[in-house]
């Protein structure tokens, strides 16, 4: 089976799962709306995330901090001095490039920690190598650092713009920022983590791949405060954690790999990244497992004055704690489930699309049909399951054209169940379930429709 990013991005687009950002204005780049079975999706990969790291942990802690922060918090995390990458623009039709990325695609690394001189000069060594996508050409702008924060104004009054503030360039920052607010309100002991669920906004230079590089994303992050130098273990804890998250919800394990950051950070103590297999264009970053140390409540606590340490409650030790975070954007995971779940087969003769999506992350559950629309006494009976049915799970009414089509578009969307209502359940109250993957129909009891779903 060929799987595409074409073939993910048509059919999103054909079932309501993904539609390009004001599309009824030409698009706008970067940007991606969730549709109706998009958003259901979406949410359910949020549910899930939001169960597994904090519902059902003790020792986490949720969060859902402001979009609009001070701008210092952007000074202390770094962000206005060295959020940028490194850009360059062909000369002849003015497309811009990332040139890390170009670099790569020619087998040449670019170390995070380089700047913009180091970086401009080794592009001059190979950039005679280098394409440009749109028109071919090898004539490239000198490389100029790009700041991605990007900037608007608050209760500026005047006009004149002086009062900028920044779209969140990373969710996390939030969490650094009300530590000692959870510390201070819950029985948070360290170690301990905060989770959150936030938006964060990046003026990508080329945002590409469908939801993959987008300007606008949410991201889900935690952050586990460790005692200094008591990293090493829960870090290990932490990776093992998430690579089983992703399996467990139905990633197969061949389209997931580890890639170790090999030019960290000053202050980073490990990094790691899960990749996944992308459909068209290969393993590329899906999760980052960052080993930061003390780096960002020190950080903070420069710049905001306020002690960010943790006083041990029993032993009197104060400290600033080290952190592990843990980022995965949205969009990145909601995209790998999408085409992991994409399978083409044939089923009684006939071909077909159908989402291989686990049942908990199914935008409909189970898919109630009536066996034809005009006949009352079926629509009756069909409302009557559909109704009860709506109470426990996530359901969709289909009466329009004949079964087998009223299935294929539910096998689109991923629906693990339909079940129909034709003429035998008025006689005996049992109805038809047929089940996704395999096609197979089992004739059941309405009453043990619920606890057989
Ligand atoms: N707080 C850490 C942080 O933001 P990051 O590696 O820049 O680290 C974390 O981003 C995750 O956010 C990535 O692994 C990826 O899933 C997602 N992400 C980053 N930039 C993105 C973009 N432009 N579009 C979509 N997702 C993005």
């Amino acid at each position: 089976m060929d799987v595409t990013m074409d073939k993910i991005i048509a059919l999103a687009k054909r079932r309501g799962f993904v539609f390009p950002g004001s599309e009824i204005y030409g698009g706008m780049a970067g940007t991606y709306d969730y549709g109706p079975y998009g958003v259901e999706l979406l949410n359910n990969l949020k549910q899930s995330w939001w169960r597994e790291h904090v519902q059902k942990r003790e020792n986490y802690f949720g969060l859902d901090s402001a979009i609009f922060k001070d701008p210092k918090v952007w000074d202390a995390s770094g962000h206005t001095s060295g959020f940028s990458d490194p850009l360059s623009e062909c000369r002849a039709c003015n497309t811009r490039i990332r040139v890390d990325k170009e670099l790569g695609k020619i087998g040449v690394t670019a170390d995070e920690k380089m700047s913009e001189e180091e970086l401009g000069a080794l592009f001059n060594e190979h950039k005679a190598k280098i394409k440009c996508s749109k028109c071919g050409k090898s004539d490239f702008s000198p490389v100029r650092a790009f700041n991605l924060l990007i900037k608007t104004n608050m209760g500026d009054f005047t006009g004149e713009g002086d009062t900028v503030v920044y779209l969140p360039g990373e969710a996390c920052q939030g969490i650094y920022l009300n530590f000692k607010n959870v510390v201070d309100t819950t029985r948070a002991k360290i170690p301990f983590g905060i989770a959150q669920i936030g938006k964060a906004f990046r003026n990508e230079i080329s945002p590409r791949n469908f939801l993959f590089r987008t300007r606008e994303m949410e991201q889900a992050d935690t952050q586990f405060f460790v005692k200094p130098n008591e990293n090493k273990e829960p870090y290990e804890k932490i990776k093992k954690e998430r690579w089983e998250w992703y399996l467990r919800l139905g990633l197969k394990e061949e389209n997931l790999r580890w890639k170790k950051h090999e030019n960290l950070v000053f202050y980073a103590s490990d990094a790691w990244d899960i990749e996944y297999n992308f459909p068209s264009y290969g393993f590329d970053e899906l999760e980052g497992v960052h080993d930061r140390t003390d780096y960002d409540l020190t950080q903070h606590s420069k710049y905001s004055g306020i002690d960010l340490s943790y006083t041990d409650p029993y032993t009197g030790e104060k400290y600033i704690p080290w952190v592990l975070e843990t980022s995965v954007g949205l969009g990145r995971m909601f995209l790998a489930f999408l085409s992991d779940a994409y399978t083409e087969d044939e089923i009684g003769g006939e071909k077909r699309v159908v989402l291989k999506l686990s049942p908990e992350l199914a935008p409909v559950k189970v898919a109630v049909f009536p066996l034809l629309k005009n006949k009352p006494e079926l629509v009756a009976k069909a409302r009557e399951v559909f109704t009860a049915l709506s109470e426990h799970t996530v359901c969709e009414w289909d009466d329009n054209g004949n079964i087998g089509k009223r299935y294929r578009r539910q096998d689109e969307i991923g629906t693990p169940r339909c079940v129909t209502i034709d003429f035998d359940t008025l006689e005996d109250d049992t109805v038809t379930v047929r089940d996704r993957d395999t096609g197979a129909q089992e004739r059941v009891a309405i009453s043990t429709l619920t606890s057989i779903l």
